[in-house]
């Protein structure tokens, strides 16, 4: 049984052989007569739609769930929600807010479970991240990326990814938003090269990704007002990218225009970000593929 909680929950090989499933064009029909229950706390435009696009590519059905509609942990437990979709579907992917609710669907282990965001991780963005970063580069091993902004759910995700993957990572983030040590201990046990600043120019130098993510994330408005300042020195703007020299930009979306990064930015010739969008849904296929059983 197959769960993806973190990227590592990958082995290094694993995570490579998912890549190359990603860029497949033939897809196994692993979902043929099958169901994948997929299950949103928080809002989504790129997950929700990269994940029903995969099923179907793969013969399957997606069925997207509201929680408050089923009332996760209120009309009836995570864990009662997760064996009766069991028993519908091949796999369960959900967006929660607290990590421990995926872990918890992982407990019952009836069916493969996909994290689609936490609090903690964004796996399924980390894989279309890397891949995004192998179709410009040609691999992410010696890559330097500069992740710019909150030390959060996907600077984890992507962190890891590019460890695993033989790449340098980079955070700028204030000090009172960066990584402990536990997080950077975590990010440097993959044998990856992590580096922190809280001078975004410095992370810029020399980098081969300018990466950016929203100040403030899903179940943080209340800390908008204070999280804008703190972060005032943390925009991606034209000065910043120039001084990357011939960087490309990616940002998982949705970017907040005018706060975490300029328009002029995201839609410079060296943003990246559509293809990005778009990888979303080639990783989720190469995932399911592979988590499903199509193991070559
Ligand atoms: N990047 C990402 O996860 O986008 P959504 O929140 O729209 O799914
Ligand atoms: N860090 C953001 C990512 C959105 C895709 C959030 O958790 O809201």
């Amino acid at each position: 049984m197959r769960h993806l909680l973190e990227i590592d929950d990958l082995s290094v090989d694993e995570l490579q052989h998912v890549l190359a499933l990603a860029q497949s064009k033939a897809p196994p029909q692993v979902l043929q007569g099958k169901g994948m229950a997929l299950v949103f706390e928080k809002p989504s435009l790129r997950t929700r739609n990269s994940m029903e696009m995969a099923v179907f590519q793969l013969g399957g059905l997606p069925v997207y769930i509201q929680a408050d509609e089923i009332g996760l942990d209120t009309r009836e437990s995570v864990e009662d929600v997760t064996n009766t979709l069991a028993g519908f579907h091949a796999a369960i992917g959900a967006r929660v807010f607290e990590h421990s609710k995926v872990e918890r669907m992982a407990e019952v282990d009836r069916v493969p479970i996909v994290n689609l965001l936490s609090d903690a991780a964004h796996p399924m963005q980390a894989l279309a991240d890397a891949l995004t970063i192998i179709e410009e580069f040609g691999s992410v091993e010696g890559r330097t990326v500069a992740y710019i902004g909150d030390s959060n759910n996907v600077t984890r995700s992507l962190g890891l990814a590019v460890g695993m993957l033989g790449g340098v990572f980079r955070i700028a983030s204030p000090s009172e938003y960066s990584f402990g040590e536990d997080d950077l201990a975590l990010l440097r046990s993959t044998g990856g090269t992590v580096e922190t600043m809280v001078d975004p120019y410095e992370a810029v130098e020399g980098c081969d990704v300018v990466y950016s993510d929203v100040f403030t994330s899903m179940g943080q408005e209340a800390e908008t007002a204070i999280r804008l300042k703190a972060f005032a020195d943390y925009q991606i703007d034209g000065d910043l990218m120039r001084a990357a020299g011939d960087a490309v930009f990616l940002h998982c979306l949705p970017a907040h225009r005018g706060e975490e990064v300029t328009s002029e930015v995201v839609d410079s010739p060296a943003s990246r970000v559509w293809k990005l969008a778009e990888n979303r849904m080639h990783a989720a296929r190469g995932y399911l593929a592979f988590a499903l059983g199509e193991m070559s």
